[in-house]
């Protein structure tokens, strides 16, 4: 175990770098096509809802647990509460491998549009056209490994570069410049001709469009987007000073990752429906369709090109929390340096991303549960892992915590909490309630 636990050097730092963990694939490429495909606006409100009612709880949860025990998310739940409460962070590890090894493929996509826009592949070509060198690149077997490669050893080297300064430095500066870029790419969305109907898509709620579906799929990706349920926010509130403001900076992070994702749906429904293109195509949305609205722009090449380095750095600061989770694991619990923890956990997710890339070409044959692997791993950590975890954090810290949690988010025992009664009754009731309820809809509904 590491004698001295390293912190954040600032409260932006903890603030910006906890975002860039939550603000990710999951915003800008996962929440738009969501939305697309689960009824537009609708979605929309039942996920604002979700991100209200238990998303903000839960990571005030989870960072309070990081902060009180200063420990890996193993480690903490044998120090609160022994052994059998440890497999919760256990399942967090697991959850971890699981959703990088799809999540280096796909951000492996962003990093070859980088290159696609900068050879201007896509100047003169329309939606159909773009769909068409989409699907050959990602079908195609090796060119999607390699670029996964490259986002892996990146990743892989901040992680042994040291977290808190190197990523908490960048998301600084990196962040702002994402938000700055997505407010630009609204504006230019909106203003296409024919993008009124996807502004109403996306603002009118359609109620005779939901499902159980629709509410599974909110509290799915409420969970993805704030990187809930696995002890990413754990593992970042083990750095976390007692000075902090913990609800306070929990909302800042909660508050940014949403407007992220609400910006990216402005960024992309508006320009699907001004293709004429279908709002349900699914996990191709934004490669298929930004390409052709960055083609039609003044300094489209300059633009796209910032656009998926951004993505692609989002996705690097979303990584590495993930890969932080298991690394702080293998170090802390194991006795592994962080050299061969983040090497070796590297070159495994990396493998496991083999038929996960391979799914979307050669393999697209193989399914489970009639799902490919890629869809499958999406679907196991978003939909079931990540809401088991949340379920028993909620229970965790409502029941077994109780009042020691709210004394866990202060920063001086004077501190008042004036919604610490409304926290626990959230945690003790209407998360685990709401997540088992979604999961057996799932299930069996
Ligand atoms: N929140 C990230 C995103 O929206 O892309 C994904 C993620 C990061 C999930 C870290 C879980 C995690 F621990």
């Amino acid at each position: 175990m590491t004698a001295v636990r390293e912190h954040w050097g600032s409260r932006m730092g903890f603030i910006m770098a906890s975002a860039g963990s939550a603000v990710g694939l999951g915003n800008v490429w996962k929440f738009p096509y969501m939305a697309g495909s689960n009824g537009g606006g609708a979605f929309l409100i039942i996920y604002l809802g979700c991100v209200l009612f238990f998303g903000l709880s839960l990571v005030m949860a989870e960072l309070a647990i990081g902060r009180t025990t200063q420990l890996n998310p193993v480690g903490a739940f044998r120090k609160l509460a022994g052994r059998s409460w440890s497999v919760v962070g256990g399942l967090g590890v697991a959850t971890a491998f699981i959703i990088l090894s799809f999540y280096v493929v796909v951000a492996g996509w962003t990093l070859a549009y980088v290159v696609f826009m900068a050879a201007d592949t896509f100047g003169g070509l329309n939606v159909d056209q773009n769909t068409t060198i989409f699907t050959q690149f990602v079908s195609s077997p090796v060119q999607p490994l390699v670029y996964a490669a490259v986002f892996t050893v990146a990743m892989i080297g901040v992680v042994l570069g040291g977290v808190a300064s190197g990523i908490e430095r960048a998301s600084k500066w990196l962040m702002p410049l994402l938000f700055v870029l997505l407010v630009v790419l609204a504006i230019r969305s909106v203003t296409l001709p024919g993008a009124g109907a996807g502004i109403a898509f996306y603002l009118m709620p359609d109620w005779s469009q939901v499902t159980a579906g629709t509410w599974g799929g909110a509290v799915s990706q409420a969970f993805f987007s704030l990187s809930l349920g696995m002890g990413a926010m754990l593992t970042y509130g083990s750095y976390m000073s007692n000075e902090q403001n913990l609800p306070r900076d929990a909302s800042m992070v909660v508050g940014l990752d949403t407007l992220v994702a609400l910006l990216a749906g402005l960024v992309i429904l508006p320009a699907v429906f001004s293709a004429g293109l279908e709002p349900g195509a699914g996990a191709g949305l934004t490669f298929m369709t930004l390409p052709a609205v960055f083609a039609e722009m003044p300094a489209g090449t300059i633009f796209g090109i910032a656009f998926f380095v951004l993505l692609a750095i989002a996705a690097l600061t979303s990584a590495v929390s993930l890969l932080e989770v298991v690394v702080s694991y293998f170090v802390d619990e194991k006795g592994f340096s962080r050299t061969i923890a983040a090497s070796g956990a590297g070159l495994v997710i990396f493998m496991i991303g083999i038929p996960v890339s391979l799914s979307q070409g050669v393999w697209s044959d193989v399914t489970i549960a009639g799902k490919s692997f890629l869809d499958f791993a999406d679907f196991m950590t978003s939909s079931v892992m990540m809401p088991i975890g949340g379920l028993f954090i909620a229970l965790f810290v409502g029941w077994f915590m109780g009042p020691r949690a709210v004394e866990a988010l202060k920063s001086h025992p004077e501190q008042s909490m004036p919604l610490a009664g409304l926290w626990l009754f959230i945690l003790r009731f209407v998360a685990p309630l709401g997540i088992a309820w979604i999961l057996i809809q799932g299930f069996f509904g």
